[in-house]
Order: C-alpha cells, then sequence, then structure tokens
C-alpha cells in the first residue's frame, strides 16, 4: 500500500464524541490528517460519517479487519470505557500509535497491560485529557509549581452535576452500568483526579471511599419504567424526557454540532431508577500520595447546578477556585424552561438559567504577601478550548515551543487517573483502603 504523507487516522466507536475527533480530522487538520479507517459495532454510524463529512473512509465492524487492511498510523480510542483496553492494546500491537479517549481503562490491572503494550511495541499513547488545556486549569498547575503557595500538600476538591441534566444524563445512558463505565468515579472523575494529581505533582498511592445511591436508582422515584419512550408512566413522571423520539434525535444531534442525522439508535431516555442502575450518584474520596499529600474528593450528581470549588494548601499559602456554569443547551432551554424579561424563570425545572460566567477567577492567598486575585478566560467551545489543542497535537504533531507545565498526558497519567478510581470503587465494595502499585 501507498502510504500517503499525511496522518492516517482511524477511528473505533462511531457515537457522540468520534464527531468531535471527525472534526478534528476532516476540518481542524486537513493538511496533516486523514480519515481512512471508521469501525462501529453499526456500521452504518460509519456510513453517515461519510455521507456528512464527505470523507471516503473504510467502514468496517470488525475491529481486527480494519487493523489489519487500513493499516493506520494513529487509531483513536473512542468506544465506551469497558473496550479500551482491547482497543488500544490491539493498536499497539498492530504497529499503530493510539490516541485515546479518556478513561485510559476501568481497571489498575488493564491500565498495566496497557502500558505493556506501549513498551513491547515502542509505540506512543496519547492521553485525551483535554481539561488540562483549559487556561484556569493550566494556571492552577503553574502557580502550584512556581513557588506561589509553596508546595501542595493539601487538595480539596468538590464536583458537582446538575441533578437534571448532566448528571441525570448518565443514569439514562451505557453509563448507568458499572461494567460498562466504571461509574462516575471512573467515567466521569478521571477528568478530576488527573486534574489533581497534575496539581499536586505527585503520585497517588493509597485510596480509600465511600459511594451511594441517594438520588438516582430504584426507591427515588414514584414512577419507574424501562425507557420514557415507551413508559406508561409518561404523563406523569417529572422525569419524562422525549430525547430519543426519532425527530428529537436530529434535533438533539444539531444542538450538539454534528452533521449527521443522529447518532444511530443511542438510548438516552432509559429511566434513570431502573433497578439496574448499580453506579454510585454520591461519593467521596480519600488519596494519599507518595510525598505524603493528600486530597479529599468528593462527587455530586444531584445538585442544582453544575461546577466545582477547589482549595489548594500549600506549605507556603493557599490558592481557591469556584467555579459554576449553569447554562444548558438553548435547545434544551427552549423545551424545559420559560424565561421572563428579567431573566426570572417562569417554568422549568432544573436549571435557573444564567449567562456562563466570562471569566474564571482564582484567589491566591500567599503566607507572607497580600492576596490577589487571577482571572482566566472561559473558552465555552470545545471543552475550554481544550479539544483544540489537544486535536492540534494528536493530528497534527502542534505542540508549544516550550512546555514548562508538562501539559500533555501520556499513558501512565491515565493509569494514575484510572488507579484513583479503580480503587475507590474497589475500597467502597470491600470497606478496605486500597493501595496504587507502580506501574512498570
Ligand atoms: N474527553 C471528553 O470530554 C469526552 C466527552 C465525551 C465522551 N468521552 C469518552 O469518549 C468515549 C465514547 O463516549 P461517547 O459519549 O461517544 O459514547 P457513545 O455511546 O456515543 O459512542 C460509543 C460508540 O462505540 C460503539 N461501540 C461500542 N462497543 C464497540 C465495540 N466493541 N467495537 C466498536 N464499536 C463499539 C458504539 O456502537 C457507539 O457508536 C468514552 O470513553 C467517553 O468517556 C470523552
Amino acid at each position: 500500500m501507498t502510504k500517503s504523507p499525511k496522518k492516517r487516522c482511524a477511528v473505533v466507536g462511531i457515537g457522540n464524541r468520534a464527531h468531535s475527533w471527525i472534526g478534528g480530522i476532516v476540518e481542524q487538520h486537513p493538511e496533516s490528517s486523514e480519515l481512512v479507517g471508521l469501525c462501529d459495532l453499526q456500521l452504518e454510524r460509519c456510513q453517515d460519517v461519510n455521507e456528512a463529512y464527505g470523507t471516503q473512509a473504510a467502514c468496517y465492524t470488525d475491529y481486527d479487519q480494519m487493523l489489519a487492511e487500513v493499516e493506520p498510523d494513529l487509531v483513536i480510542v473512542v468506544t465506551p470505557e469497558r473496550y479500551h483496553r482491547e482497543h488500544i492494546v490491539k493498536a499497539l500491537d498492530a504497529g499503530c500509535d493510539v490516541a485515546t479517549e479518556k478513561p485510559l481503562c476501568t481497571t489498575i490491572e488493564d491500565a498495566q497491560a496497557i502500558i505493556d503494550a506501549e513498551n513491547r511495541n515502542n509505540r506512543n499513547i496519547f492521553m485525551a485529557f483535554n481539561y488540562r488545556h483549559i487556561p484556569l486549569c493550566s494556571k492552577i498547575r503553574e502557580l502550584t509549581l512556581d513557588g506561589s503557595i509553596g508546595t501542595p500538600v493539601s487538595m480539596d476538591l468538590t464536583w458537582y452535576l446538575d441533578y437534571h441534566g448532566h448528571g441525570a444524563s448518565y443514569f439514562r445512558r451505557w453509563h448507568r452500568l458499572m461494567k460498562e463505565s466504571g461509574g462516575l468515579l471512573i467515567t466521569k472523575a478521571c477528568h478530576h483526579f488527573d486534574l489533581a494529581n497534575w496539581w499536586m505533582n505527585d503520585t497517588p498511592r493509597t485510596v480509600f471511599a465511600f459511594g451511594e445511591r441517594h438520588f438516582f436508582g430504584p426507591g427515588h422515584n414514584p414512577y419507574i419504567g424501562e425507557r420514557c419512550s415507551t413508559c406508561p408512566h409518561a404523563d406523569k413522571c417529572e422525569w419524562y424526557t422525549d430525547v430519543c423520539v426519532t425527530d428529537r434525535t436530529e434535533e438533539l444531534s444539531r444542538e450538539l454540532g454534528y452533521r449527521v442525522k443522529g447518532v444511530r439508535g443511542y438510548i438516552r431516555d432509559y429511566c434513570p431508577f431502573r433497578d439496574d442502575v448499580d453506579i454510585y450518584d454520591t461519593m467521596s474520596v480519600n488519596v494519599r500520595y507518595k510525598n505524603g499529600g493528600l486530597l479529599t474528593y468528593s462527587l455530586n450528581a444531584s445538585v442544582p447546578f453544575e461546577g466545582w470549588n477547589l482549595a489548594v494548601n500549600g506549605t507556603k499559602g493557599r490558592l481557591e477556585s469556584k467555579i459554576t456554569d449553569n447554562k444548558p443547551s438553548p435547545g434544551w432551554q427552549e423545551r424545559h424552561q420559560i424565561v421572563g424579561p428579567d431573566g426570572e424563570l417562569l417554568k422549568g425545572k432544573g436549571y435557573r438559567i444564567t449567562d456562563w460566567p466570562s471569566d474564571y477567577r482564582i484567589h491566591v492567598m500567599p503566607h507572607d504577601a497580600d492576596d490577589y486575585e487571577v482571572k482566566l478566560p472561559n473558552i465555552a467551545e470545545g471543552h475550554g478550548g481544550g479539544d483544540f489543542k489537544i486535536f492540534d497535537a494528536a493530528l497534527a504533531d502542534i505542540y508549544p515551543e516550550t512546555d514548562d507545565l508538562d501539559i500533555f498526558a501520556s499513558a501512565i497519567h491515565g493509569a494514575w487517573s484510572t488507579a484513583i478510581g479503580a480503587a475507590a470503587n474497589h475500597a467502597i465494595a470491600s470497606g478496605d483502603p486500597v493501595e496504587i502499585p507502580d506501574f512498570q
């Protein structure tokens, strides 16, 4: 096969997130990358991509066949979490580099297997931790490294998911099953644990955790069905959503910016109160780092807004940041809320509509100097602008000239982040603290 000078990219898992990467290849970096292969259990999802983007990528349902026939340079892994190990290891063994979506995988054993495969094949894994590139998160890293607060020794990080929209969505889709997603401590908190590790500039060692279902799952709503679209209680249940009705899928897809008519067959309306929901909605985790630093983390999926609070205590000061992002998509507002002329909520539940904050702030309190505030822009698109940075790097090898922050994550960072979530899940189940091994 005559190889083109462009980076030959194949994508496995043609769902929601794949469209961001496909946009990155086709629209952001067409000079340096090309889409040569698409693989999904549903062939139509791959064919939809070619039709919508005008590409001619070969379409497969058989991943091994795609790797053998397409011979990609880079495989982009965008399947649900439980398949990441298989898809990453096979791509590395086929001689490809890998860009993987978070989380790296769902267990400590899988993380070690992935690192082994990376080492034996001498290929690279690009770990797509886009949150690191959000200006606020990068700045916190800078302040924890440059001595502004000394050496970080403890961190409080609380993360909130709004109960009616984003939070509930995890309980309405495949993420609601521990075996598919690893629960929120893997699928969601992997971002947060990576940030905490990066800000602490240390390696996690010991983990203890509690987890509960206080809001979703059985016993928390008078009406339980299988899916909203087939539910006999639809007219009474305040949790009814029409998000999966055929024409709504198309509308939703446009809202999300996809060119395709809708990610076919994506079920988003499972009843969040079904008895098969086995992930936690309320979690509390303690981590001790190699050098003694302590992280106190909590994640709650039943909060009336979306956001996070952070405090980092260092040997020479403290920094704090409080983030509230509570603006849902425009379509969501139209469907669920009516807002008065002064922004008051006249009808609807969940969010109170406000504008996105135009900036984020960090309050820095050095022990031996006046406190001060740092403002950072809030970039509304592409996960705070992080997506564009990771596509630049993974698809076009565009890296900053200097990288004092060590901003790009690799497999070992993915392993540490997954390891905290996996250890926390284990600790919740067993009641015992869990030690994280050294990844070799
Ligand atoms: N970094 C971020 O900000 C971000 C945002 C969203 C999703 N993600 C991650 O991206 C990944 C995909 O999430 P999503 O929301 O796109 O999910 P999704 O369900 O929309 O898409 C997953 C796709 O994978 C396909 N698939 C499942 N098993 C497969 C298999 N064995 N072989 C081939 N295809 C298979 C499904 O048919 C589906 O089309 C997850 O790991 C998720 O955590 C990351």
